[in-house]
């Protein structure tokens, strides 16, 4: 590696505390961690061995620190159009959390702002490169399944603990959270683009008192039908809807086709991929196992790469504002009780 970046984290949450490793095992180096709690960032920082950053709590003052290359975004939705104009205004490259922005609009701003400073921009999302994904799209493509497809995924929770993730206003719910990272996973395995989709759903923990000070809540489960230019179908079940301590068992993500088929966690979140895929053809089963990757490492490095070498980035603008469009899709399908088309 010719140069290692220096880099602002900002935001000590989960998703900081996973970009704070990543930077970290990919060789680059942490100046800075910042969060509106300094505890919190302090602490995030010292479980990396870093006890010598600097800890702000306003990011402005993170960005504005002329030691930084790149800025690395793991707060709140409503901040990443922000921070990532922001650190484009001073000339700082972004890596931002998914999902890239509170609007489409936004999202645009964004774009245009990296675009007029010239500096590079990619999105997290890491859990596409888990190597079951690459797996299950070998095979696909290898037409183990045969064609068409179905592909289906399903996540059933909790109403969240972080409050802000069920505020329409904040983090949108889990069509706009967390759907893309499956909607961005099937069309990768499938080598398709969606054409229409249909989903029902809406907000089903209504009048739970940890929920209720937000003006208006984020529909809160969904089920969600995608159908491909290539006639396969993504189908997911998707909720945040349950009552404390409902544990509903995760059921693996499936794939099948006239051919055969395949289960088990395709996408994971970090370094903790399930241990095997099962391929299934005819009456035969081969039990795949997986490799146990960094995904924030993976794609920390991809991104100092392609900044080093001028290569295109895994995730950007066009993967962001595309799964951004599709969530809207899907909500505007469940609000109107139509086939959304795609254009
Ligand atoms: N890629 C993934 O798999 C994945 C998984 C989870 C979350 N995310 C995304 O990562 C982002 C962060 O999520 P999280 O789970 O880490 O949330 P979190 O609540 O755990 O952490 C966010 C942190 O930001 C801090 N913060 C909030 N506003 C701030 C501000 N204005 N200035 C400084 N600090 C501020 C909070 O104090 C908190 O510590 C979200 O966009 C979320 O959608 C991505």
């Amino acid at each position: 590696m010719q140069k290692p970046f220096k880099v602002a984290v900002l935001g000590a949450g989960d998703m900081g505390k996973n970009h704070i490793r990543g930077w970290t095992l990919a060789g680059h180096e942490v100046v800075s961690v910042t969060d509106l709690n300094p505890q919190a960032a302090r602490e995030a920082a010292v479980m990396m061995n870093l006890d010598h950053v600097t800890i702000y709590q306003d990011y402005r003052e993170a960005i504005a620190d002329p030691r930084v290359d790149i800025v690395s975004v793991a707060l709140p939705l409503v901040e990443h159009a922000p921070a990532t104009i922001l650190a484009a205004e001073h000339g700082k490259h972004v890596f931002c959390e998914k999902p890239l922005a509170s609007s489409i609009e936004e999202g645009i701003r964004m774009r245009e702002a990296v675009e007029k400073a010239g500096v590079r921009f990619a999105i997290g999302f890491q859990r596409n490169l888990a190597h079951g994904v690459e797996l299950v799209k070998t095979w696909a493509r290898e037409g183990k399944f045969g064609r068409p497809m179905v592909i289906s995924s399903d996540l059933l929770q909790e109403v969240r603990p972080k409050r802000i993730m069920h505020d329409k206003f904040g983090n949108q719910g889990p069509v706009v959270d967390t759907l893309c990272h499956f909607l961005l996973m099937w069309q990768t395995i499938l080598e398709a683009k969606p054409v229409r989709i249909y989903a029902r759903g809406g907000v089903y923990a209504k009048g739970r008192p940890e929920i209720a000070h937000f003006r208006e809540l984020a529909v809160d489960t969904a089920v969600v039908t995608v159908e491909y230019d290539t006639g396969d179908i993504g189908t997911m079940t998707i909720s945040w809807c349950l009552a404390k301590d409902t544990k509903m068992r995760p059921r693996p993500d499936r794939i099948f086709g006239p051919k055969g088929g395949a289960e088990g966690k395709f996408n994971t979140f970090g370094a903790d991929a399930g241990t095997e895929i099962v391929l299934l053809e005819g009456d035969g089963e081969e039990r795949v196992p997986l490799e146990q990757r960094d995904l924030f490492r993976i794609e920390m490095e991809l991104f100092a790469r392609a900044i080093l070498e001028n290569k295109p980035v895994p995730y950007g603008f066009e993967t962001g504002l595309e799964m951004l469009r599709l969530s809207h899709a899907v909500l505007e399908s469940i609000e109107t009780g139509k086939v959304v088309e795609l254009t």
